[in-house]
């Protein structure tokens, strides 16, 4: 190995002093090694597609194979139900596969999966073509029909694809649901979303552990008239019960299928999933997406986001696919794309906190996306993980889900990149479909912190409580022209669609429920939710900005900030905050961070209140639940917890707040 491919941090001290050095640098300039390869190093993209946004559309759909082309591009005559390539019909399990197949790219390998007990397997295009028409014809002999739902409650594991896949191959929606959701959630979905048929497993398999999965499912799910069928992998051995006439195993489907079935030309609007995402109410929204324009958009932006090379790029996006990241940057754009990808069933700590970076080593990985927490994670994990692997063949890094803290963002530049990687911090959201926000690694500098851009074809922009457009500063973010991969409805809720997106500004600027500021380059900076800000004494503060602060502090791990009412300054901050490794928190700390965020952003962000926390609520997919904290800093009753990976961090911090209310 080179010095140009080598990490120079060996230890914490040659960390400290190196991030100390990168804290300096305002801006990334794009490394040259990157852009002499890089696909995209022509400025004009961005004019060019925003001069004629429908016309660089079409261009990128016609990008995708259709069996009849489309003739009219954008429908915009009934706003906001906008409509793309309308009267085309194309299928996503044929531009997924076939076409990779048919131009003989059947022995490329479309994932290198890796179990949690260490099991291999390389899933060929061939491999999923093959068992894709299988289980198509198997829904088929179940009597699932097009525009039927189809639920699918998986591990990651490569049959989840295959499942999605089928369903697209048919016509029948899916409703994947993140394997980590209880039952009952799982069983809420597939009856307001009448599902047909449920794809499932035997059990599911955790840091060692095994839980059944069928049998939870089977306790919950017997009430529901509509699904007729629940077709089961036999992944983890665990017995269970086989409904007859009900339940199937997936493999006996399999095998008992005809080979061939042929991909349904499906009109653009064509459903091609729900997924369900939670809301401002405790119902969750079950968002719609479409065929055509869908595709389009992640196929598009899978292409250019990660520089993707189809013939040599290894591509692992570390999200579950029962989230949209999953959806978009496992499954559809890294398919569509015909390029090989990594996946994973287990957590980043199981069997040690190495294995990412032995699986980036194992499998040459050159892209690698993942979310901030996670990176925060291994920061606290240390160094001396990462070092013990050679990460040399990566050349891009993304993350996604969240505001990255400038730490965060340089620790994943200097240790995982080894300072020659640019890294794409991607801004979107279930809704959008696919990445919206985000620099174009060979032409855009990059800032820590900042997502950059709008993509070409998209248009962003900051309002304020008016609507007026703010050029430079703090506002609501809000997209101001449709594109092909937006959600075209909240499933069976026309008016929540309308009411959630479309009324504050009306039909033709999508309110994104975020806020952000915009920089004199024209950066956009994301704050967070809009009901994640905090006004003390008339001063509108980020939690994402106070929280970046207090993690910038060398004693603490991770942090998150909640309001709590205040007499005197309307509301008042209060921090949950993990300190690294074993260190304890007490005055003294609790002074250090004051003054330090103090600092950084001024006095009127410094925490009122300080709560030494072990670990923070988060969902399973790593997000800080601030809500529950909230909750707790307001005295409230707290809701509903079940979808916490861990409820028992929630009743410690509980009796902490609570302790210190009394005092
Ligand atoms: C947040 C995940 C800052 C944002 C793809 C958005 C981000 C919500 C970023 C959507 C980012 C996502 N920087 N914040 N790069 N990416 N978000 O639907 O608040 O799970 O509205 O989609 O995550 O979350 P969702």
């Amino acid at each position: 190995m080179t010095d140009t491919t080598t990490s120079r941090i060996h230890n914490d001290e040659a960390l400290e002093s190196t991030l100390e050095e990168l804290m300096k640098v305002e801006r990334f300039e794009v490394p040259e090694g990157f852009r002499d390869q890089a696909n995209i190093t022509d400025p004009d993209v961005y004019a060019e597609a925003n001069a004629d946004p429908e016309a660089y559309w079409a261009r990128r759909a016609r990008e995708l194979h259709w069996h009849t082309p489309f003739t009219t591009v954008l429908d915009e005559s009934n706003p906001p139900f906008y409509k793309w390539f309308q009267d085309g019909e194309l299928n996503v399990s044929y531009n997924c596969l076939d076409r990779h197949v048919e131009a003989g790219n059947g022995a490329r390998v479309a994932y290198h999966w890796l179990g949690e007990e260490g099991e291999e397997r390389a899933i060929t295009y061939a491999d999923l073509h093959r068992d894709v028409q299988l289980l198509a014809n198997g829904l088929k002999d179940q009597g699932v029909q097009r525009g039927d739902v189809v639920g699918i409650f998986l591990p990651m594991i490569p049959q989840v694809a295959v499942a999605m896949l089928a369903c697209a191959r048919i016509g029948a929606p899916h409703n994947v649901v993140f394997g980590g959701f209880s039952p009952e959630s799982v069983a809420e979905r597939m009856e307001v979303s009448e599902a047909r048929a449920l794809i499932t497993v035997d059990g599911a398999r955790r840091k060692g552990k095994v839980a059944g999965i069928k049998s939870e499912v089977d306790r919950v799910m017997g009430h529901l008239a509509s699904l007729k069928t629940i077709v089961v992998v036999n992944h983890a051995g665990v017995d269970c019960a086989m409904q007859e006439g009900r339940d199937v195993w997936y493999e006996d489907l399999l095998s008992s299928s005809a080979p061939d079935c042929p991909a349904e030309a499906l009109p653009a609007e064509h459903p091609l999933y729900i997924l369900y995402s939670s809301g401002s109410t405790a119902k969750p929204k079950g968002i719609q997406h479409t065929t055509g324009g869908y595709l389009t958009g992640v196929a598009a932006t899978h292409r250019d986001v990660f520089d993707l090379k189809p013939e040599s790029d290894v591509f692992w996006c570390s999200a579950d696919v029962g989230w949209v990241t999953g959806h978009s940057y496992i499954v559809y754009g890294p398919l569509a794309n015909g390029c090989t990808s990594v996946m994973y069933e287990g957590a980043p700590d199981y069997p040690h906190k190495g294995i990412w970076w032995e699986i980036i080593q194992r499998y040459g990985v050159t892209k690698f996306y993942t979310a901030p927490t996670a990176i925060r994670a291994c920061m606290k994990w240390g160094v001396e993980y990462p070092n013990k692997y050679d990460l040399s063949s990566l050349r891009l890094l993304g993350t996604v889900g969240e505001p990255i803290n400038p730490k965060a963002w340089l620790w994943y530049h200097a240790v995982v990149g080894g300072e020659r990687c640019p890294i794409v911090d991607t801004w979107w959201q279930t809704e959008t479909g696919h990445i919206m926000i985000s620099p174009l690694a060979g032409l855009v500098a990059t800032k820590p912190g900042s997502a950059t851009r709008a993509l070409p074809g998209i248009s962003a922009a900051l309002v304020d409580q008016d609507g007026n457009e703010i050029t430079e500063g703090t506002g609501i973010l809000v997209l101001t022209r449709p594109w092909p991969g937006m959600l075209r409805t909240l499933y069976g809720d026309d008016d929540r669609y309308v009411s959630t997106y479309f009324e504050r500004f009306g039909p033709k600027t999508y309110v994104v429920g975020d806020a952000a500021r915009r920089d004199s380059d024209g950066y956009f900076w994301i704050i967070g939710r809009t009901d994640d800000v905090i006004n003390v004494s008339g001063h509108r503060l980020s939690t994402a900005e106070v929280e970046s602060a207090i993690v910038a502090h060398e004693k603490v791990a991770e942090a998150a900030v909640v309001p709590e009412p205040d007499e005197l300054t309307g509301q008042a901050i209060v921090a949950f905050v993990t300190l690294n490794g074993t260190l304890q928190g007490d005055d003294v700390v609790a002074e250090e961070i004051r003054t330090h965020v103090s600092v950084r952003i001024g006095k009127l962000a410094r925490p009122k209140s300080i709560i030494w926390a072990d670990d923070l609520p988060k969902t399973r997919s790593g997000k800080i639940m601030r809500r529950l904290l909230r909750d707790m800093a307001e005295g409230r009753e707290l809701g509903d917890v079940t979808t916490l990976r861990d409820p028992d961090v929630v009743e410690d911090l509980r009796q902490k707040t609570q302790a210190r209310k009394k005092s």
